[in-house]
């Protein structure tokens, strides 16, 4: 009798201790998921609105807007240059917010920065195809993140882009 009740106890114990175990880990998944929800919220655009924190960390580039005006920016590594250039009130439109859907945030990098940055994946490519004034050194600001490698980089910006969506042309693949 002894030892089925030690038994049932046993029993009761581990089925609730299953219980709170699930129930704290939904809690738990639960407040992850909404963590995680807002983590992408705030890192939409938000990180490049941060200074750097230590000198280690800063990359300056220049902007040259469409007037041929050169904006210095003190960047820093990780930053994506359009959110960039959107902190700093430089006309990079970014229309599908680096979804890789257009070309608003077509830039030139200029000199042999264009080397430094990871070869482009297709889908950039052959949105540049479509791009207007289109030239060799031609990348999606979007896709430009900063590190240290690209220290004085500059990037200039095209006379005009186009949304293909605001212009009803959508893009077909190739
Ligand atoms: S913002 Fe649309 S591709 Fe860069």
């Amino acid at each position: 009798m002894g030892m089925l009740l030690t038994g049932l106890n046993s029993c009761f114990s581990l089925n609730l201790f299953k219980k709170i175990v699930q129930c704290s880990s939904n809690r738990i998944f639960s407040s992850l998921k909404r963590e995680l929800h807002l983590t992408s919220i705030c890192l939409h655009g938000e990180y490049e609105w941060q200074d750097p924190k230590s000198e280690s960390e800063v990359v300056n580039i220049t902007y040259i807007d469409r007037d041929g005006k050169k904006h210095a920016v003190r960047g820093k590594v990780g930053d994506n240059v359009l959110y960039l250039a959107h902190r700093y009130a430089i006309e990079m439109e970014g229309a599908c917010e680096a979804s890789l859907a257009c070309t608003t945030c077509h830039v030139y990098v200029e000199g042999d920065y264009l080397s430094k940055l990871p070869i482009p994946e297709e889908k950039e490519e052959d949105l540049l195809d479509m791009a207007p004034f289109l030239k060799e050194n031609s990348r999606l600001g979007c896709q430009i993140i900063l590190n240290k490698s690209l220290e004085g980089m500059c990037l200039r910006l095209p006379i005009a882009t186009r949304n293909f969506y605001v212009d009803g042309h959508k893009p077909k693949p190739h």
